[in-house]
């Protein structure tokens, strides 16, 4: 993605009234464009302010001088001016604090490297570290200057499999990194399809993905499935499920329902979930394995504790297709299987079926519904 200007790419993807720092603030006036164009809620400005510095304009044009003492009391009126090396003042910031960070202090291979090592800790999952001076626009340049941050920049993003995902084509060209999300997609139940549509759109998906299969294979397909998701880099668990005897014929399962199928299905997500140990993740999906979908459904910006669900398809109850969440709320949404009992106690008119359970299950947690469309596998059996 292009744009003809910096100010251009961040009115584009920088969310408003956000968390916003700038590494290297020189006259203050980007500082003002960021004020008026982003309104930030906080806006920090580091800088070593110190002695005289020089510095070109946007285009590396009009090189001037001026007073950096002077420059801090000027960055006080526009946010918190915070005084020294950047990458060490950085590093006393909690991480995840900012939405963007935007790079242009030391023009160094070193002092780059140190700033988005520290940059990439700081921004939020899904926020921006963007920056001046990547490469030059000679069409707007008068001067080839030949900075040590596209080194630094493209070595970062090999390393920590990044993309560039976005450039403003001033005459020194600024460049944009969006921080993943690390999302565990936590695939359970019982196996009914070839298991191999939902994964390659998922895999495709611009975040940082871990698949966790715990399935419930016939033992004669286990090998087979499980080589087939290993390819893929999913950590894969089959195991026959069984349902206890007291819910196979249980007074309240609803007729249509096999508690065969639902039991298993519950089952598998509690397993799956286990099966991401203390990692840290900052979204966890759940899908059935027989879902097919396009692509992952909206991920950024998700409200801490609540669990997305998509519209439709509750028969009565809540949509069993998948939800999603932080991993807190999600390991309360996987851990139905252990609270069947209280459901089938607690109402009198409680029928036992998948979405009727899940309604029950998730009373009390505060439930988004997104639209995201799923369907079925037509080969699932
Ligand atoms: C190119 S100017 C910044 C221009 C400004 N971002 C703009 O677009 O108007 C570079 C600034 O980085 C500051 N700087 C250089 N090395 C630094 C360091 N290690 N830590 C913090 N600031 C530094 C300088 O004092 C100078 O003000």
């Amino acid at each position: 993605m292009q744009f003809d200007t910096r100010i251009d790419m961040i009115r584009a993807l920088v969310p408003t009234r956000g968390v916003i720092g700038e590494i290297g603030v020189f006259k203050c006036d980007f500082a003002r464009q960021l004020v008026n164009v982003l309104h930030p809620k906080r806006l920090v400005l580091f800088d070593l302010f110190e002695g005289p510095m020089c510095s070109g304009d946007v285009d590396g044009n009009d090189v001037t001088w001026c007073d950096m003492g002077e420059m801090y009391l000027e960055a006080q009126k526009l946010g918190e001016a915070v005084k020294g090396d950047s990458s060490t003042s950085l590093s006393t910031f909690e991480d995840d604090t900012f939405d963007m960070l935007y790079i242009d202090g030391d023009h160094s291979y070193e002092g780059v490297r140190k700033d988005l090592e520290q940059a990439y800790k700081k921004v939020k999952p899904g926020g921006w570290i963007m920056g001046h001076d990547y490469e030059m626009n000679m069409n707007k340049a008068k001067t080839k200057y030949d900075f040590g941050v596209k080194k630094a920049v493209d070595e970062f993003c090999a390393q920590k499999n990044l993309v560039i995902h976005a450039k403003g084509l001033d005459g020194c060209v600024s460049f944009a990194i969006r921080k993943r999300l690390k999302v565990a997609v936590l695939i359970s139940g019982r196996l009914t399809c070839e298991q191999t549509r939902l994964i390659p759109q998922v895999m495709n998906s611009k975040e940082d993905i871990h698949v966790f299969a715990s399935l419930n294979v016939p033992s004669e397909d286990r090998e087979m499935y499980k080589n087939r998701l290993e390819k893929i880099h999913a950590t894969v668990r089959c195991e026959p499920y069984t349902v206890p005897s007291e819910y196979l014929n249980h007074p309240k399962k609803a007729p249509e329902t096999s508690a065969q199928n639902m039991m298993s299905m519950y089952y598998h997500s509690m397993k799956a979930f286990e099966m991401m140990g203390d990692e840290h993740f900052d979204v966890v999906i759940r899908f059935r394995p027989d879902i097919i979908s396009d692509s992952l459904p909206p991920l950024n910006e998700l409200e801490p504790g609540c669990v997305y669900i998509p519209l439709k398809g509750d028969w009565g109850g809540l949509n069993d297709r998948t939800a999603y969440g932080d991993k807190d709320v999600m390991r309360t949404y996987c851990d139905i299987y252990k609270h069947i009992d209280d459901a089938l106690r607690s109402d009198p008119t409680y029928r036992l079926h998948p979405e009727t359970l899940l309604a029950y299950h998730m009373r009390g947690i505060p439930v988004k519904r997104v639209e995201y469309d799923t369907a079925l596998d037509e080969n699932r059996r």
